[in-house]
């Protein structure tokens, strides 16, 4: 109730009016502890047009920042943006290739300030999974591309400005296959285990300025529609046997990218369910 009167009031105050819950493409609740926490922060999350980049750009939102979200499709991100502008947030189109050095350094520079980085965008090769001796050069340049050399672009492009200002966030999500593997998933792996080996690197490098560097790992998120079928064997993939959704991974983001995670640096968060205890029946 505290929590759900924290958002209350906040809406309120941005909307003069006052709903009783913000409803998503499939509704669910967002609840800020702390709705002004982030005011005046600037976030940036690739991917923020995504399934997960979305309810974390609504998270950041509605704690106070204003929030850069960052995909290729124009549509996608204008349907965020105006999800997070109904709600009362502040929010900006950012269409940027990731896969483009020279947009990504364009990108960055444009921004007069940024003091969170959210490294979102990515995803497994879906349709092309393939074993080890047949997956295709192309399908691998793509995988390594967009899981770990954006998210590496992007921390290049961003941390002068972090540097100068003496603070800031990093939190990239990675995926429990980076440190546990999985078969037909070897390059996504490669890409979300190298993820986690970078960014350890640099909360050491970055510590001294005051900057902190995490991994967020989800699980399994389901996306699309899923079948009945399809989420009792998702259950069965972790040990508390239940589905994990979008929101549990923007929660675990919001925490990091707040003041209450300001002495956390260097860490991988599972946020799975328990599944990185022992991979199970996700065959
Ligand atoms: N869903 C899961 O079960 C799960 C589990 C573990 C980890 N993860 C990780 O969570 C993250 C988000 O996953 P998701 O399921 O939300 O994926 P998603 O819905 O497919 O979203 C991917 C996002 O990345 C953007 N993107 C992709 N390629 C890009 C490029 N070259 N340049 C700029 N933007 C690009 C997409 O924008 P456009 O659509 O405009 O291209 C979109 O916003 C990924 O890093 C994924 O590996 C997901």
């Amino acid at each position: 109730m505290g929590k759900l009167r924290a958002l209350t009031s906040r809406v309120l105050t941005r909307l003069g009016r006052m709903p009783s819950r913000v409803e998503m493409a499939r509704p669910y609740v967002v609840s800020v502890d702390s709705p002004a926490e982030l005011d005046g922060l600037v976030a940036v999350v690739t991917g923020g047009s995504g399934a997960i980049g979305r309810a974390i750009s609504l998270r950041l939102a509605l704690s106070g920042a204003e929030v850069y979200v960052l995909g290729r499709s124009t549509t996608k991100l204008d349907a965020v943006v105006s999800e997070i502008r109904e709600h009362g947030g502040s929010a900006h189109i950012a269409q940027v290739e990731l896969e483009e050095e020279t947009a990504v350094t364009r990108f960055f520079a444009s921004l007069p300030t940024v003091d969170i980085l959210v490294n979102c965008a990515g995803g497994s090769a879906r349709g092309e999974h393939a074993p080890v001796w047949d997956q295709s050069p192309e399908v691998i340049d793509r995988i390594l591309a967009i899981n770990l050399r954006a998210a590496i672009s992007c921390v290049r492009a961003v941390t002068p400005k972090m540097i100068a200002q003496q603070s800031g966030r990093i939190i990239s999500v990675g995926s429990v296959i980076g440190g546990r593997g999985k078969a037909r998933f070897a390059d996504y792996a490669a890409a979300k285990a190298g993820l986690s080996g970078y960014l350890k690197s640099a909360a050491i490098e970055l510590g001294p300025f005051g900057i902190t560097v995490n991994v967020v790992s989800p699980g399994i998120v389901p996306r699309g529609q899923p079948t009945q079928a399809e989420l009792e064997r998702l259950k069965r993939t972790n040990v508390l046997g239940d589905i994990g959704h979008e929101e549990d991974v923007a929660e675990a983001v919001g925490f990091l990218a707040s003041p209450r995670a300001r002495f956390i640096t260097g860490q991988e968060l599972a946020v799975d369910g328990g599944r990185s205890l022992g991979l199970r029946g996700d065959d």
